[in-house]
């Protein structure tokens, strides 16, 4: 049975090496869906010459937990679109679950909640003549919620997510890229789901590349066409760090357009409220203040370095997070560090002293400023 497995009497024995190696790859990545994919692949390919094992995988698939598959829509016996070359799937499909609410401002939770509403109540619109919004573009600067709203948006409609990274598409051949987009394309199309397109710019950057604007144009064209043909019912969301890149031709393609501006100070106090945990200090609108101007990734990178620090050098993560700062402080100016001061010796966070030491702020004026401040 062994030797059956390994030396298959179709002389098959590189092929079941490059499949073990491949299944290897995968399971170490951590890829359970990818790991299913394959394991469907090789029990059809193996049907023929080896049955015992084709039939041995498929009662793996049946008894294997799919409950939790992100792809439940797409059934089991689907399998992602893989790239024509490298035989490796074109799209990442995110798990459902609970997914992290983006904190937003109103005006872009407002455009977004309307998204996931016109979905939900299609036969509303339906009364009215009306179709929900069946493409979306979302803009902005690198991680400010973009692709995490996607993710909230699919786990809103219980739908499962599918994501097209185009700047990964794109590194492949640009010959093979327009076929392998069509691929993922009618894929989503299959089944209902949200299909989200992510780094669009790199379409569009591909440009410059003289040699290439041929088959980019025919690029372009197909997804252009996509945007305008896709089915209603479903939801094409597209993202891009780079707005200006993006010909005004693309963007008059989708139903809907939201802009993701950088927090503003109350957006970063709720998100670094909640990346805290309970660690969070007292006040957290110094840390705000010490992080304006940051996207929300960083800082949730910032604080989530202050809290792996402090727990392993057995600090108070108020005094990392303090420690930290001092970099960015010495960047602020004179009236926002005062501000800070004033946070951190208000609340009782710290003494006059400390504050001083360091915003590099004086006592006097600190202690002059939190005077007027009273009176009035
Ligand atoms: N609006 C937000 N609210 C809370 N956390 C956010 C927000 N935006 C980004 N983050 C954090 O930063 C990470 C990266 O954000 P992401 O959505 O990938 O950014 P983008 O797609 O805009 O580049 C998220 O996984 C999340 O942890
Ligand atoms: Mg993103």
């Amino acid at each position: 049975m062994v030797e059956r497995t390994l030396v298959s009497p179709m002389g098959e024995t590189e092929t079941y090496e490059r499949d073990l190696v491949h299944l290897a790859r995968v399971a170490m990545a951590g890829r359970a869906q990818d790991v299913q994919t394959l394991v469907q692949r090789m029990a059809r390919r193996y049907q023929r010459s080896n049955e015992s094992l084709a039939g041995s995988l498929r009662e793996l698939l049946r008894s294997a937990p799919t409950a939790q598959t992100p792809l439940r829509g797409f059934g089991n016996t689907a399998s992602l679109p893989l790239d024509s070359d490298s035989r490796l799937p074109l799209i990442r499909a995110e798990q459902l679950g609970p997914a992290v609410r983006p904190v937003l401002a109103p005006p872009v939770r407002a455009a977004v909640e309307q998204l996931r509403d016109e979905h939900r109540s299609a036969d509303r619109l339906a009364r009215q003549g009306l179709t929900p919004s069946r493409t979306g573009l979302f803009t902005g600067p690198p991680g400010v919620g973009k692709t995490l709203a996607a993710r909230w948006l699919a786990d809103e409609l219980n739908l499962p997510l599918l994501v097209l990274d185009l700047s990964s598409v794109m590194s492949s051949y640009l010959g093979r890229t327009g076929g392998n987009i069509r691929k993922v394309l009618d894929y989503a199309k299959s089944s209902p789901s949200v299909l989200l397109l992510d780094e669009l710019d790199t379409v569009a950057k591909r440009r410059d590349d003289m040699a290439e604007v041929g088959e980019l144009k025919r690029l372009v064209t197909v997804l252009l066409q996509e945007i305008d043909d896709w089915p209603s019912g479903s939801l094409l969301l597209a993202a891009t760090n780079h707005a200006d890149l993006l010909d005004p031709a693309v963007w008059r393609r989708f139903d809907l357009v939201v802009k993701f501006p950088l927090p503003g100070p109350v957006e970063l106090e709720e998100a670094l409220l909640s990346y805290c945990g309970n660690e969070a200090p007292r006040n957290i609108a110094f840390l705000a203040r010490i992080l304006q101007g940051a996207s929300f990734a960083d800082a949730e990178r910032f604080v989530m370095t202050a809290r792996r620090k402090a727990a392993l050098g057995g600090e108070h993560t108020f005094d990392v997070l303090l420690n930290m700062g001092q970099e960015r402080l010495a960047q602020m100016n004179h009236v926002e560090r005062l501000q800070v001061a004033l946070d951190l010796v208000q609340d009782g966070s710290l003494s006059q002293r400390r504050a001083s030491e360091l915003t590099g702020v004086s006592r006097d004026t600190i202690r002059r400023k939190q005077r007027t401040d009273q009176e009035q």
